[in-house]
């Protein structure tokens, strides 16, 4: 199976950029080892031929006052990706993607996960701030037939967090494969808030995909994936109330970056993003957003009228792909008592004086590197200090290709584990508003250059950064941070 030999090439490999020939021929475009099989036909795409799911809250097994316990089998499993298709997918619990956690501030989550696969795992819960052991590591795995216990204390601000696979060299294909789930961590503060809520607060998970004709999922380079997907279904139709609701998007993609915006062009207001809710809201029209980053946005559908469809589209897709992603189709005015306070969270503490400064190039040709190396578990790249705050400047040094060609691979999404970051600078300015708040994740186009600063903590122990394009990191786009007390 495909599976095992991948896993026996990375045995035999003796680093990734063996493992995964990116092609800098055709422009800019990157295709990864398992494209070298000649691909059959894409499934073709009717828009909206389904209904949106909302991925299913999971159920604890037990819970007490101060902690709740989960169980998740990581199985494969058969869904309906495309309209009338089966494909075989890696799932967390059955489901693609896999069920929602929900989990409340100062109360600790513990997920026992159980790799019934028969590829290596370790799941990771993106924007968590853990210890190390909980934290998923590349080489930290749960070998097929194992299971590992993870413990999350939820010791920190209501976020849209997620869990998904991280285990060395296979994360990109792992969680394009399904391995991803949403954690939505509340707190008394957003509790508070005259925000929409439950049936009216929902998800969207969007990513690309290659589903083929025969209904197989094939990961392989986003330029040949012609799907989005929003929840698990290729561009599905939700049918809304006309009124307020809160969508948390995410962008799952393992390698493209997204422009959304409402096909009229309708403004909304964003609310929150990967850290958690902005100090105030913020109006916006377009959201560009790479691998791991999230916003979360509130849209007020009650300007327009019963019977109407509003498509929300990515201007961001190559001139061969169709531009839509969703359609919301606008049903009944309903009571709303919701509305987006003037005040949402408060500020971020004041940073304190940064007292080490780090450069980072981060560049996917000839390799796909950080500082010119390729992640190595055994080699500490980066030493620092608990509770010191640090200024880091990343240089994303790859080039504009060819105008016109496939550029997702010249684009990287920087992130790093156990803290959160501000975005203090982009390409020597003052960041705009789409870097605003606390960032786990920052994107990077073709030349740019952002510097960031966060104060490490609350734990020590080995961590890792890396590109959340999960083709360059799985490629060896990430290093390590040990943090020493
Ligand atoms: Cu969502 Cu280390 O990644
Ligand atoms: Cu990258």
């Amino acid at each position: 199976m495909l599976n095992r030999r991948h896993a026996l090439q990375i045995t035999a490999a003796a680093g990734a950029a063996a493992l995964l020939p990116w092609d800098r021929l055709t422009g800019s475009s990157a295709p990864a080892a398992t494209t070298t099989a000649a691909a059959a036909e894409a499934a073709p795409i009717s828009p909206f031929a389904h209904a949106m799911p909302v991925p299913k809250v999971l159920a604890p097994v037990s819970s007490t006052k101060t902690s709740q316990l989960y169980e998740l089998r990581m199985r494969e499993a058969q869904v309906e990706i495309v309209k009338g298709l089966t494909s075989r997918v890696r799932t967390y619990g059955g489901t693609f993607p896999g069920p929602t956690i929900k989990a409340s501030q100062g109360r600790e989550v513990v997920v026992r996960q159980i790799n019934e696969l028969s590829v290596n795992t370790a799941v990771h819960l993106h924007g968590g701030h853990v210890r190390s052991e909980h934290d998923g590591l590349p080489m930290d795995t749960i070998v097929p037939g194992a299971e590992r216990t993870y413990r999350y204390p939820n010791d920190q601000p209501a976020a849209s967090l997620w869990y998904h696979d991280h285990a060395h060299h296979l994360e990109a294909e792992n969680v394009y494969l399904g391995l991803h789930g949403l954690y939505l961590l509340s707190d008394r503060n957003e509790r508070s808030l005259p925000l929409p809520t439950g049936a009216h607060d929902v998800p969207l998970v969007i990513r690309d995909a290659r589903v083929e004709a025969d209904g197989t999922l094939l990961y392989t380079r986003p330029s040949d994936c012609p799907h989005m997907l929003v929840n698990g279904k290729e561009r599905p139709y939700f049918k809304v109330a006309a009124r307020k609701y809160r969508l948390r998007i995410y962008n799952a993609c393992a390698n493209r970056y997204f422009k959304l915006r409402f096909a009229d062009g309708a403004a909304f207001t964003q609310i929150g993003t990967d850290g958690g809710l902005l100090e105030q809201p913020v109006t916006r029209t377009e959201l560009l957003m790479l691998g791991g980053e999230r916003a979360d946005i509130v849209v007020d559908f009650s300007r327009y009228r019963e019977g109407s469809s509003i498509v929300l589209e990515n201007t961001g897709a190559l001139s061969t792909e169709r531009p839509e992603v969703m359609r919301f189709d606008v049903g009944r005015a309903t009571a709303d008592h919701s509305y987006v306070p003037r005040r949402l969270a408060s500020a971020p503490p004041v940073l304190p004086r940064r007292t080490v400064q780090r450069d980072f190039e981060i560049r996917t040709f000839p390799a796909m590197t950080i500082n010119g190396l390729s992640y190595d578990p055994e080699r500490v790249d980066v030493t620092a200090r608990l509770g010191a705050t640090e200024e880091w400047t990343i240089r994303n040094v790859d080039v504009p290709a060819a105008p016109g060609s496939p550029d997702f691979h010249l684009w990287h999404s920087f992130h790093t584990h156990l803290t959160f970051f501000r975005v203090l600078e982009r390409n020597g300015q003052r960041p705009g508003i789409r870097d605003a708040g606390l960032k786990d994740t920052v994107t990077l186009g073709p030349g740019e250059t952002v510097k960031i600063a966060m104060t490490w903590g609350p734990f020590t122990g080995e961590y890792v950064y890396h590109c959340h394009q999960l083709g360059h990191s799985s490629g060896g786009q990430m290093g390590r941070i040990d943090v020493v007390g």
